[in-house]
C-alpha cells in the first residue's frame, strides 16, 4: 500500500511516460498539482466504547445537503480508522486559524486522560448525540453519524450525516486551512 503522499511512482502514466525517469518526473508533478487543491484543516474525533482518539484531517468536504452529508477520507492504518469503524460516528472540528500549532499535536493517537477530560493535554467534551469526542478549544463541530464508508484504496472515504453541530467561538472566527501552515498530505 502507498505510505502518505505516496511511495515512489504510482500509476496510472499517460501515453510516452514509460521510462523510470519520466514515470518520476511525472510523479513530483502529479503530486504538486494535487497539493495545490485547496484544504481546509481539522481535528477528527473518534470513539468506540471507552476509546477515544483525535487527529489532524484534511480531507474533508461537505456531498450533500439533502440529507446533511460530510465525507471525510481517513487511512485505513490509523486508529481512527479503527475506531469510526467499529463505533460507527465521528467529529469534525473546525480550528482557529491563532490555534494552528494544535494540529501538529494530533498526528499520532493520542494519550487520553478520561479522568481530566483531556486527549493530548486538550480538553475535549463528548458530542451530544454520538459521544465521539470534541476539542474545547475548536470553533465548531459537527456531529456525523456514518451512513456510508466508500473503499478508496489506502483510505475509507466515510460518509457521515450532520446530527448535531455547533458554534464554541465567535461565528467570524477565521479558520484553519492547509495553506496557513508549511504542511502537506497527500499528492
Ligand atoms: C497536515 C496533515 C493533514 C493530514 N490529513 C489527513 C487526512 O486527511 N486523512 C488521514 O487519514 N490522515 C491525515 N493526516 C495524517 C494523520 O493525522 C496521521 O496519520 C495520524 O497519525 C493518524 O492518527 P491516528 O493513528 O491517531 O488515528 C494528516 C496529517 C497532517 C500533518
Amino acid at each position: 500500500m502507498a505510505a502518505p503522499g505516496g511511495a515512489g511512482p504510482i500509476g496510472p502514466f499517460p501515453e510516452g511516460i514509460d521510462t523510470p525517469e519520466a514515470q518520476d518526473e511525472y510523479e513530483k508533478l502529479r503530486r504538486r498539482l494535487l497539493w495545490t487543491l485547496p484544504s481546509g484543516l481539522y481535528v477528527v474525533g473518534s470513539r468506540a466504547g471507552g476509546r477515544r482518539n483525535a487527529m489532524t484531517l484534511s480531507w474533508a468536504t461537505q456531498v450533500s445537503f439533502e440529507p446533511k452529508l460530510v465525507g471525510i477520507g481517513v487511512e485505513k492504518t490509523a486508529l481512527t480508522h479503527e475506531l469510526i469503524a467499529s463505533g460507527g460516528a465521528f467529529s469534525l472540528c473546525t480550528i482557529d486559524q491563532e490555534d494552528r500549532a494544535i494540529v501538529r499535536k494530533f498526528t499520532k493517537p493520542v494519550e487520553v486522560d478520561e479522568a481530566g477530560g483531556t486527549l493530548n493535554g486538550f480538553a475535549f467534551h463528548d458530542a451530544p448525540v454520538t459521544g465521539v469526542p470534541v476539542l474545547d478549544q475548536a470553533v465548531a463541530w459537527v456531529d456525523c453519524e456514518v451512513r456510508n464508508p466508500v473503499d478508496a484504496g489506502g483510505h475509507t472515504f466515510f460518509v457521515g450525516e450532520v446530527v448535531a453541530c455547533g458554534f464554541q467561538k465567535d461565528e467570524g472566527t477565521p479558520v484553519l486551512r492547509m495553506e496557513d501552515t508549511r504542511m502537506s498530505y497527500g499528492g
